[in-house]
């Protein structure tokens, strides 16, 4: 079945790895990056190698979470359904890593922005009947300080990349119970892949980029995954798995929730 897929963080990577394939494959890809240029130059990419795709694209700074308000208007006054959401765009060193108001570029753009986008993008999903969210979390988990998610606690990158991991593994715990008709399924793609944040973050790669990549694809389009809601995937193992143990913690789920909850109510 040939499926509407919006995959965020698309100009590099594995996301733009995955979009290339999930377009040769016949799917509709909405693509999304910060960066005009590189968004304009995987657009013309995708066209040379799937000819018959379409692909579309969205820019939206995601460590400002009033552009990413912007952008779900964007993709909702363009589109009434969308089969399945990856939230992909991802973040570990920065140059500048605290915005003004002190919260963490990684908190922003790894966990509050994917949370957001999703929130708005709900009802598309729901106008599907096929909706589905994937979330790309990590092995690197580390159990959340809310004091640093507020922006009132300064982090290492380290701590802070997995933090915004961990946090975004909980939410899509929580979700999977929320929307019983949507599975939410998270998923480390695999350590140290062969792409720029990794090189960045460790100067060297375990594995090529397309292990991620093709995980992604599958989860996607694979019918199996879809009774798997809640459920983390570890692309180390090659197969579902446990999480960090506080992923399933409903105590420390639901204070993260509520925290999160006021902090998007201030956009
Ligand atoms: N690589 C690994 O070993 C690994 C392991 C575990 C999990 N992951 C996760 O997999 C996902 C993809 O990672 P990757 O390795 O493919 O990283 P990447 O090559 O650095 O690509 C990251 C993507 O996110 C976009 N992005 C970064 N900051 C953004 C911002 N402020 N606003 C909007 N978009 C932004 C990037 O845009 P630009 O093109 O403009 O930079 C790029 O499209 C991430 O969520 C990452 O945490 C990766």
């Amino acid at each position: 079945m040939k499926k509407k897929i919006l995959i965020t963080g698309s100009t590099d990577g594995i996301g733009k790895l995955a979009a290339l394939k999930l377009a040769e494959a016949g799917h509709e890809v909405i693509l999304h990056g910060r960066n005009a240029q590189k968004l304009e130059a995987v657009i013309k990419e995708i066209k040379a190698t799937a000819p018959q795709a379409e692909p579309s694209g969205y820019l939206a700074d995601f460590s400002d979470l009033s552009s990413v308000s912007v952008m779900a208007n964007a993709i909702k006054a363009d589109h009434s359904t969308l089969d399945v959401v990856i939230n992909n765009a991802g973040i570990f060193l920065t140059e500048s890593p605290r915005n003004a108001a002190g919260m963490d570029i990684r908190f922003l753009v790894n966990y509050l922005a994917p949370v957001l986008l999703t929130q708005e993008l709900l009802p598309l999903l729901h106008a599907s009947q096929h909706g589905m969210v994937i979330n790309l979390s990590s092995a690197a988990q580390a159990p959340v300080s809310l004091p640093a998610l507020k922006g009132d606690q300064a982090l290492s990158d380290q701590e802070a990349y997995a933090q915004s991991k961990l946090a975004l593994t909980m939410w899509n715990h929580q979700m999977a119970h929320q929307e019983k008709d949507i599975p939410f399924i998270a998923v480390n793609p695999g350590s140290l892949l062969n792409t720029k944040m990794a090189i960045e973050a460790y100067g060297k790669h375990w594995s090529p980029a397309d292990k991620g990549a093709d995980i992604i694809v599958a989860l996607a389009t694979e019918s199996e995954h879809t009774a798997m809601s809640g459920k983390y995937f570890d692309n180390d193992r090659g197969s579902y798995g446990p999480a960090h143990t506080d992923a399933t913690d409903q105590a420390q789920i639901e204070e993260l929730i509520l925290l999160t909850n006021q902090l998007l109510s201030n956009i």
